[in-house]
């Protein structure tokens, strides 16, 4: 399983199967699975800790088509399927004129996986576009279609992450995207980084190269080192937590919710001293701290133990416990 997780963790699985069509997928399930199975898309938020017993699925399915919205004017459905590559699927909506998924450009993994952890970056997620999804049910090998309010979306997570784990396989996405381009640039560090190029009323083309730029002078890029981005989540609590802290740490970095706070869980690590120290061969990233790194040969123990001891040490600092946004297999 190296080359499937973007950690590039060693792992092995009794077997594994990629599906080129939904029809070749329900062929699969039609024979029932007499053994565990576990679906993966870009494999881009996985570790792997162990052999996996079972087999492992993954939709490779390629296309992606247009439609024009049959009652909202200037509106597009753009259907793409689980596996196109994210990031190939968000340019090939900008060279179209349909916009609205530009924030979300280069973040690793395919369409099938981003309604399930409701992917999000630079103040859009994907629950933001998703009209429907498409999926199989594994049991019975039925298709179902899924309206984006039915999807539970919430931060990083959807109804496939929670009550419908391991049931539904998603084989396409549609999206609802505007013909008409409105920047989204409230991200401060988005801001900035137009600014300094000297630009104001940004291109789509120049929004989503600024934010590609932005992402990597942040983020390694799965090429140069493995990591599953972001592996822990950053925490949501009460106004009354958020306040005590507030009170011992003024620095704290937090964002105002409707029901609370959510703490940047990257300044948390940072405060806690591990931002760029290491255990064994797995480290936390010296330019952002919410990220692991595979310094080389690392073992999902090891990602593991480096992880056990952030949450312990951040609890132990903050009392805030810290969960991962990463899947452990
Ligand atoms: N910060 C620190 N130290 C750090 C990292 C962050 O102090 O090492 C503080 C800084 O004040 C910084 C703030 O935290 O301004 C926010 O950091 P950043 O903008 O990098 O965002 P994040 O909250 O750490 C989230 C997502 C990322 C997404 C970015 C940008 C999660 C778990 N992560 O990170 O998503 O790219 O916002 O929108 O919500 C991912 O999910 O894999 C991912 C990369």
């Amino acid at each position: 399983m190296q080359i499937y997780n973007t950690f590039g963790l060693e792992a092995t699985a009794n077997q594994y199967v990629e599906f080129s069509s939904e029809k070749e997928l329900c062929h699969f399930l039609d024979q029932g699975i007499n053994q565990p199975y576990l679906v993966v898309g870009g494999g881009s938020n996985l570790v792997f800790t162990r052999h996996y017993p079972g087999v492992v699925m993954r939709m490779a399915n390629k296309g992606i088509s247009i439609q024009s919205h049959p009652q909202t004017p200037n509106t597009v459905l753009v259907t793409a399927t689980a596996g196109e590559v994210w990031d190939e699927f968000v340019r090939y909506c900008i060279l179209h004129q349909c916009y609205g998924a530009e924030n979300l450009v280069a973040i690793p993994g395919c369409v099938g996986a981003a309604p399930v952890q409701n992917v999000g970056a630079y103040g859009v997620e994907a629950k933001d576009i998703i009209h429907e999804v498409r999926a199989i049910h594994i049991a019975t090998a039925q298709p179902r279609i899924f309206k984006a309010q039915e999807c539970q979306f919430g931060y990083r997570s959807s109804i496939f992450k929670t009550q419908l784990s391991g049931q539904y396989i998603i084989t396409s996405v549609t999206f609802s995207l505007s013909t008409q381009f409105t920047p989204q640039v409230e991200y401060q560090a988005l801001r900035d980084a137009l600014t300094n190029q000297g630009i104001s009323h940004p291109t789509p083309t120049q929004l989503a190269d600024t934010i590609t730029q932005v992402r990597w002078s942040k983020l390694p890029r799965p090429e140069e080192m493995g990591s599953a981005g972001s592996f822990f989540k950053n925490p949501e609590v009460s106004t009354a937590e958020y306040e005590a802290l507030k009170e011992r740490y003024p620095d704290l970095v937090a964002f105002p919710l409707p029901n609370g706070y959510k703490l940047s869980a990257g300044w948390l690590i940072q405060q806690a001293g591990w931002k760029g120290r290491s255990l064994g061969r797995c480290g936390v990233y010296a330019k952002q701290a919410l990220v692991l790194v595979n310094h080389g040969q690392c073992t999902g123990s090891e990602v593991l133990a480096l992880a056990d001891a952030i949450t312990s040490d951040v609890k132990k600092l903050f009392g805030v416990s810290l969960q991962k946004e990463a899947i452990i297999i």
